[in-house]
This record gives C-alpha cells, sequence and structure tokens, in this order.
C-alpha cells in the first residue's frame, strides 16, 4: 500500500476525504498564484530601482535559489507527506505534543494578521482599477496624481468599502473548495495575468525607454548595492515566493505523493521570478521615456507610473490594465492566505468548509478595519510615498497596519522558514527525509545539495535577515 494510501485510510479525519489538485499543472498554477502578487509587481520593481538594478538582481535571483528554493521544497514536502494543513501536519510529523506544532500555528496566525492588511491594499489595487475605467489619469499634472491618491485614501469609507469587497470575493473561491475554487479560478486568472503583463512588456518594448531599461535592470553594475541592500534581497526571495508561513505547505498538502515536488517548486520558483523580472521591464522603460527618476521608492508604481502612463497614447486602457493585473495578482495571493486559515479549521476542528471560509473572512475583515482606518486617516493625509513605504518596508510600530506588518514580515515569515527548514534537515530521519524527496522525483541527484543548503545555508541567511531586522547592520 502506498503512503498516501495508508494515510487516508487510517486517519483520514470522519469529515470526508481530502480534496487533490486535478494535477500538477493545477498545483503550479494555483502556487504561482499564491506566489506572484504585489511583491513581485509593486515591491520588487521599486527595491530594484532603489538599489541601483544589474548587481541587485544577479544577487537577488542566487538568494532565490540558494535559500528560497530549498525552503520551498522543504515546506511543500511537508504538507505532501503529512496531507494535512500546518498545525496537524507538524503534529503528524512530529508526535502530538511536540513543540514543532508551533511553527504550524506561527503560519496560522501569521495568515490572519498579513491577509487582514494586504486585503486593505488589495482593495487599493481594485480601487484604482475603477479609477482607471472610470476616469483615467490621462491630462492630470504629476502633482494632481499624487494628490488624487492623497485625496482617496484620506476616506476611511471608500477603504472599509474595498477591503469588504476584495475579501467577499477571496471568500467566495475559498468556499467552493480546493477543485472549484481555487484551482478553477486560478486556471482563469493566471494566465489572465500573463497576458496583461505580456502586452504591457510588449507596449514597453516600443518605446525608446526599452533598452536604457534592460541596461539598468540586467547591466553589470552595482555602485548603489550596500550590505541591506543585499539582504532585502535575500528577505524578498522569502516573501515574494509565500514562504514561511504554511501556505506553499497547504498548497502542498493537495498534492498526491506521485507528483513531482523539486519540478514544481523549480516551475514556480522559475515563474515567479519571471514575472518579476518582466514587472520590471514593463514599468522601466515607461519611467526612462517620461524622465521619471528609476529610485523613485515606494511610489514608483503608484505615483510615477499614472505619471507615465498619462504622457503615453492610449495611456488611459494601459492604467486600467495595469491596476486590473495588479487586483489580480493580489487577489490569488489573498486566495492561499485564506486557505491556509480555512484548512486548518477543517483539519483541527472539522469545520465545513463553507463555515470556515465565511467565519474567518469575517474575523479578517474586522481585523483588517484598522489597518482601513489607519490607511484612511493618518497615512494617507496626501503622502502617498510614506504610506506605501509602511506596507512591505520596516516597521515602526506606530498602529495596527505597522504593527501587521512589521510582525509578520520581519519575525513571523524568517521564524517559519527556519523552523521549516531545521525541521526537515536536522529533525525529520534521514530515512524519511530522503523517502519524500524522492518521491516521484526526477531530480534525486539534487538530493544532498538540497541538503546541505537547508542545513548551513538557509539558517545563516535567515539569521543574516533577523540581526538586519534588529537593526545589527
Ligand atoms: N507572495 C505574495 C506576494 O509576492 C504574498 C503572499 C501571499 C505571501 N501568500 C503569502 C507572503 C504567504 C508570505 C506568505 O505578494
Amino acid at each position: 500500500m502506498t503512503r498516501t494510501a495508508r494515510v487516508a485510510s487510517t486517519t483520514a479525519p470522519a469529515h470526508g476525504r481530502r480534496e487533490h489538485w486535478s494535477g500538477r499543472l493545477a498545483f503550479i498554477l494555483a502556487a504561482t498564484g499564491s506566489a506572484v502578487g504585489l511583491g513581485n509587481i509593486w515591491k520588487f520593481p521599486y527595491i530594484t530601482g532603489v538599489n541601483g538594478g544589474g548587481w541587485f538582481v544577479l544577487i537577488y535571483l542566487i538568494c532565490v535559489l540558494a535559500v528560497a528554493l530549498p525552503i520551498m521544497v522543504a515546506e511543500i514536502l511537508i504538507g505532501r507527506s503529512a496531507q494535512r494543513s500546518p498545525v496537524m501536519a507538524f503534529r503528524k510529523l512530529a508526535g502530538a505534543r511536540s513543540p514543532w506544532q508551533g511553527v504550524g500555528w506561527l503560519g496560522v496566525t501569521a495568515a490572519f494578521v498579513i491577509l487582514s492588511y494586504y486585503s486593505v491594499v488589495a482593495g487599493w489595487t481594485l480601487h484604482y482599477s475603477w479609477l482607471a475605467l472610470s476616469q483615467g489619469f490621462a491630462g492630470l499634472h504629476p502633482a494632481e496624481v499624487e494628490a488624487l491618491f492623497g485625496q482617496v485614501y484620506q476616506d476611511p469609507g471608500i477603504n472599509l468599502f474595498w477591503h469588504g469587497l476584495f475579501m467577499l470575493l477571496t471568500v467566495t473561491i475559498v468556499a467552493a473548495g480546493v477543485h472549484s475554487g481555487v484551482e478553477r479560478w486560478s486556471r482563469i486568472l493566471m494566465p489572465l495575468l500573463f497576458l496583461m503583463i505580456l502586452a504591457l512588456v510588449l507596449r514597453a518594448a516600443g518605446t525608446d525607454g526599452f533598452w536604457p531599461a534592460l541596461e539598468f535592470v540586467f547591466g553589470a553594475h552595482g555602485d548603489r548595492l550596500t550590505p541591506a541592500g543585499v539582504l532585502e534581497a535575500l528577505g524578498h526571495s522569502f516573501f515574494t515566493l509565500s514562504l514561511g508561513m504554511g501556505a506553499m505547505l497547504t498548497y502542498g498538502s493537495y498534492l498526491r505523493t506521485r507528483d513531482d515536488v523539486v519540478a514544481t517548486s523549480l516551475a514556480v520558483g522559475g515563474l515567479d521570478t519571471l514575472i518579476s523580472l518582466m514587472a520590471c521591464m514593463m514599468i522601466f522603460p515607461i519611467i526612462f521615456v517620461a524622465g521619471l527618476a528609476p529610485g523613485a521608492g515606494p511610489g514608483l508604481v503608484f505615483v510615477s507610473l499614472p505619471i507615465a502612463f498619462g504622457q503615453l497614447p492610449g495611456g488611459a486602457l494601459w492604467a486600467a490594465v495595469f491596476f486590473v493585473l495588479l487586483a489580480v495578482a493580489a487577489l490569488t495571493s489573498a486566495i492561499s492566505l485564506l486557505e491556509v486559515a480555512v484548512s486548518h479549521f477543517l483539519d483541527w476542528r472539522g469545520w465545513s468548509r463553507r463555515r470556515a471560509a465565511i467565519g474567518i473572512g469575517a474575523v479578517i475583515f474586522v481585523l483588517g478595519i484598522p489597518a482601513a482606518l489607519s490607511g484612511g486617516t493618518r497615512l494617507f493625509g496626501g503622502d502617498f510615498a510614506a504610506a506605501t513605504a509602511v506596507l512591505f518596508g520596516a516597521g515602526h510600530g506606530k498602529n495596527w497596519f505597522d504593527l501587521a506588518d512589521y510582525l509578520a514580515s520581519n519575525w513571523m515569515l524568517p521564524l517559519g522558514g527556519l523552523g521549516i527548514a531545521v525541521f526537515v534537515a536536522w529533525r525529520m530521519g534521514g530515512q524519511a527525509r530522503e523517502q519524500a524527496f524522492m518521491a516521484g522525483s526526477r531530480f534525486a541527484r539534487l538530493y544532498w545539495g538540497w541538503v546541505w543548503l537547508l542545513r548551513y545555508i538557509v539558517p545563516l541567511g535567515v539569521l543574516a535577515v533577523f540581526l538586519h531586522a534588529l537593526g545589527v547592520f
């Protein structure tokens, strides 16, 4: 009897069999949907701009290969082996009373925390989409574009409305199930996302800014790179691949043992990176043509880009495509965040999926209210750059929004990633680990390299991120 069959027959919860993806492609689309989000389209281009492109991009690619991908393989393997959501997976693999389940609890908590503010930000992308479609940004002076954003976000009602609508969309999709909800919508939204990016890159390739942008992103220069920039690349490789809080673990738990985890991880990591680089190649050419600075910081996408679009022929339409793209990317990421919490209550309490999705969605909506209100009142007093800086940058504990992001990005995710790596590399028995890695894999040769990276390089990397968060460097 295979491992999965034995698991299913002896320990499947009474309320039914675990759902599975219909195949490898479904998993790749859903996991890529989780990975590709605001991190790729908003944050990566702006940190690339601030760090001067060139070597920063190369270092980022090394971080993805050496630190993030090994963790992704480990996380998905835990889920696939246990066929459980994070907490129950650690209980199953480490023992019912083992402290390792703390890594799972940390992940479930992080899902609530992250989604509560991610949804507020995602709400803005919906609102921008609507603004771009209804009135466009063309013909506005740069100062007017900036003021427009400031004025929009001073309104708590607008923030709450879009946050609520976005949570409603997320809940509706997750409530429909792994197969008819998450998978089905990933199959629709991911190709749509890819087409929109492709169209925007092609549009940018037709401008005079394309070659300077290529040179900026891929050229051999590192004059603006600092040690802090290196750590930023490392931290980002983690966030962008949705690692460290059980999202990949949960999606992995819907895989069958015969599905190749290494090949799928490489596909997800590759697609995520491709989309980040494409995001640069759709944004920088337009920024250069408009004569704006690539190192504008967090406001690059929200202020510089609408200004730049405003100067292109047909810019209103392109701006609309861009913001719909952002909203779609955020939606598929939010789905994965909600799925972690829903899956947890299914496995742990035996709740029905519908009840879990609606109940948890409502709680997260309420948790997001302070973020929506602080977004409206304090953060957006016209100072848009400062407001967006708190989204994923180091927060300073000024309000719920800052605090939630700061805790999640700088502490919970790295800690969770460290726990996952240490568990698989040091705690899980060698035989179980090797068996899990080899099952269904065409990449048996990578086994020892992967173990070595997980044992030494990953913990060192995560430690560096912690020391950075503590202000040591
Ligand atoms: N990866 C997403 C992005 O780049 C964000 C995200 C979704 C995430 N799910 C996650 C980050 C889980 C960490 C953990 O925007």
